[in-house]
């Protein structure tokens, strides 16, 4: 299946937000999770990567695209900081459902961004996307996907908020089409408990360790009230 393959992606975030080294191995291609023993031994970790992605993907078609990604992120965020957390969450809700594949950007009667689990996404985040693909695709011509893009995006975003680089291979191809909903809405609840969690992971062949390195993406961000209201008893749960 498409995300299966394409949540590999979403592994070089997870070391970085372990905040360990980043040399990254594209040796061997198969392994879903990164391996937690050598974390436990303090290596870094070896994150093993879709075999049709590759760092120099675009070489020949775009060989700036990075630097042209990474100067519309930074220019952005000097402006405003609290894109960079649009910016991963967008990722992870265009990742999560059906894998990377820029279908949450698609607009249309069926879009994902009027999906339920979507309300609350930075739609300037959405637009910062958009602002980006007009640059790079003036620069080389429609030749770099919208998953790519948010890619570096997103690793933009972690690096510029204290997080570590991490290696973003390329040559992810976006989805003409967007998620159902009964996809989209596969995407954890903050209701659910911590086996709900695992499982809700485990069904993208993500694993603990995943889990708890994504969900490390909360240290930067804010929320809604309303998202968290049932967490509070009582009172507090009034104010
Ligand atoms: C583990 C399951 C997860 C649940 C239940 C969850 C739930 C939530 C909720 C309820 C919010 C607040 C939304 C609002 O009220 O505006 C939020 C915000 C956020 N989430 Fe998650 N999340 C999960 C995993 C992740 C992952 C894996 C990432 C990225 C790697 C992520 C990145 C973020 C970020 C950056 C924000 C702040 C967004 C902003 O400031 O605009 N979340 N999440």
């Amino acid at each position: 299946m498409a995300w299966k393959a394409s949540m590999l992606a979403m592994l070089g975030l997870v070391a970085a937000l372990l905040s360990y080294p980043t040399a990254l191995s594209m040796a061997e291609a198969s392994l879903i999770s990164m391996p937690t023993e050598d974390v436990h031994r303090g290596h870094a970790p070896v994150v093993f990567l879709a075999e049709s992605l590759t760092p120099d993907y675009y070489a020949d078609s775009c060989p700036d695209v990075r630097g042209l990604v990474r100067s519309a992120v930074g220019e952005a965020l000097q402006k405003d900081i609290a894109l960079a957390a649009g910016l991963i969450r967008l990722f992870y809700h265009d990742c999560f459902p059906q894998g990377c594949d820029a279908s949450i950007l698609l607009a249309g009667a069926e879009s994902e961004l009027q999906m339920w689990p979507n309300r609350f996404l930075q739609r300037a985040a959405v637009q910062l996307i958009e602002d980006i693909r007009i640059k790079v695709h003036h620069a080389c011509g429609p030749v770099v996907s919208c998953a790519d893009i948010m890619a570096l995006a997103t690793h933009d975003a972690v690096l510029k908020s204290g997080g570590q680089s991490y290696l973003v291979p390329l040559g992810r191809l976006d989805s003409l089409e967007p998620a159902p909903l009964s996809t989209v809405s596969e995407l954890p609840l903050p209701t659910f408990n911590i086996s709900q969690l695992i499982e809700a992971f485990e069904s993208r062949s993500l694993d603990v360790t995943d889990l708890v390195a994504l969900s490390g993406a909360h240290t930067i961000g804010g929320a809604h009230c309303t998202s968290y209201a049932d967490c509070f008893a009582g009172e507090a749960n009034s104010n």
